[in-house]
């Protein structure tokens, strides 16, 4: 795992940004795992930047999206994939049939699962899994207590996720539902290559719990740990709490991977 810290979440953000379009660029038919969340806003609105005026294409691109809330219909406003296509897919070259989503109201929720573990499977695996962090450490609905080999399944939203999901219900954290289906912590495990990125600092806590404490399943994020090839991109304020700080700028500032990026 590595850490980078930018000053600010707009540039946390940005640099996250870079990162998929590299992927991106050096393998145009990659498979990308996508995220929702306030988190993710300025990253799709800095690639759909990037596709308007940078020719950045994402026409062999083939997305999964983590997560969507179960009885939701798909233009709901509070659906993920309703927010994916209003932010992303509609103002990027992505075709239709690219785009995967779990749905959220198939009449057969385990066996929907298994065919979007099948269908990620048939599409070669996930190249860059992108993910933020739920407050209580979750990565996609993950919730505490997940078990870290878990697969793409049904799961139950804790009271402080639907409360941080209640700005895409109006504000009623009633009205956002109580259960969900997931892509599994083991799924997530399988990328080639995991990014999280975390800002404000709400997420100083959890985010140093998750990158610095015990590897458990009360903070799902910490299987990453066991993740060979994760990056962190966190701002100022996420990074608050993190003991390395200093190495984790020290490695940003002088591995030449990171070179382009600096
Ligand atoms: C949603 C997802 C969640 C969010 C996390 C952070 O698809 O995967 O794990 O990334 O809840 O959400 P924000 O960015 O709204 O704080």
């Amino acid at each position: 795992m590595e850490v980078i810290i930018q000053p600010t979440a707009d540039e946390a953000a940005h640099l996250a940004a870079r990162v998929i379009a590299h992927e991106v660029r050096s393998r145009p038919n990659s498979v990308l795992g996508l995220a929702t969340g306030r988190t993710m806003e300025a990253i799709y609105a800095r690639l759909t930047e990037m596709h308007r005026n940078e020719g950045l294409s994402f026409a062999r691109c083939h997305t999964f999206n983590l997560d969507e809330f179960i009885g939701l219909p798909p233009d709901h406003p509070g659906s993920y994939r309703k927010v994916m296509t209003d932010r992303f897919f509609s103002h990027v070259d992505i075709p239709a049939d690219h785009i995967h989503f779990l749905n959220g109201q198939a009449a057969d929720l385990t066996a929907e699962c298994e065919a979007y573990e099948a269908a990620i499977r048939l599409c070669g695996g996930i190249h860059l899994q992108l993910l933020g962090i739920g407050r209580d450490g979750h990565i996609g609905f993950n919730e505490p207590l997940s078990a870290l080999q878990s697969r793409t399944r049904e799961k139950a939203l804790t009271p402080a996720t639907r409360r941080q999901n209640a700005f895409l219900f109006g504000g009623r954290w009633e009205a956002v539902p109580a259960r969900a289906l997931t892509m599994g912590v083991g799924t997530i495990l399988e990328s080639r290559r995991c990014l999280l990125v975390a800002t404000g600092e709400e997420k100083a806590y959890i985010l140093a719990q998750a990158v610095e404490g015990p590897i458990t399943a009360w903070v799902t994020a910490s299987a990453l740990q066991l993740h060979p090839r994760c990056t962190v991109i966190v701002d100022e304020a996420a990074a608050e709490q993190l003991r390395g700080k200093d190495y984790y700028r020290w490695i940003f500032e002088n591995e030449p991977e990171w070179a382009p990026f600096r």
